[in-house]
């Protein structure tokens, strides 16, 4: 499937609010997403997740695009499914429910890890 990047990058606007991303990025209202393709869930160091993250975290859940991919459509929706609890709710409310949209913003993010 085609991504775009550069395209992903004007999305990374609407998650801006939330996340910084890059170098001298700092936790803000949500974890830093420098790095965050190939990174475990919930490990970001200082940042504080949500019970439910913490419990992805311990179940091995690791981010790649797909898994972010299916995350961004409805966090609280993927984490109940990856834990399969029905009480499990993300501390992230934000929703992408476009799908180019989100396979752009997952190319974007991974223009900051290393393959
Ligand atoms: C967590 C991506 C928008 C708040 C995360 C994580 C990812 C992510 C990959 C997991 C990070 C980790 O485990 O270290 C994105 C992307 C967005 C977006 C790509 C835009 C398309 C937002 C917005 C907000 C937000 C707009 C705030 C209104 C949070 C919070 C967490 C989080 C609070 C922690 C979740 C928890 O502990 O359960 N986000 N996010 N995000 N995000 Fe976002």
């Amino acid at each position: 499937l085609a991504q775009d990047a550069e395209a992903g990058e004007d999305l990374f606007r609407r998650c801006a609010s939330c996340h910084k991303i890059g170098e001298d990025a700092q936790n803000a209202v949500g974890p830093v997403l420098t790095g965050v393709i190939g990174r475990a869930a919930g490990s970001y160091e200082g940042y504080g997740y949500s019970r439910s993250m913490t419990a992805a975290n311990e179940a091995g859940l690791v981010w790649s695009e797909e898994t972010v991919f299916d995350y961004l459509e409805n966090p609280t929706k993927y984490l109940r499914a990856v834990l399969d609890d029905p009480r499990a709710r993300a501390k992230m409310s934000f929703k992408l429910r476009d799908e180019e949209d989100r396979r752009n913003v997952v190319a974007y993010l991974a223009t900051f890890s290393t393959p």
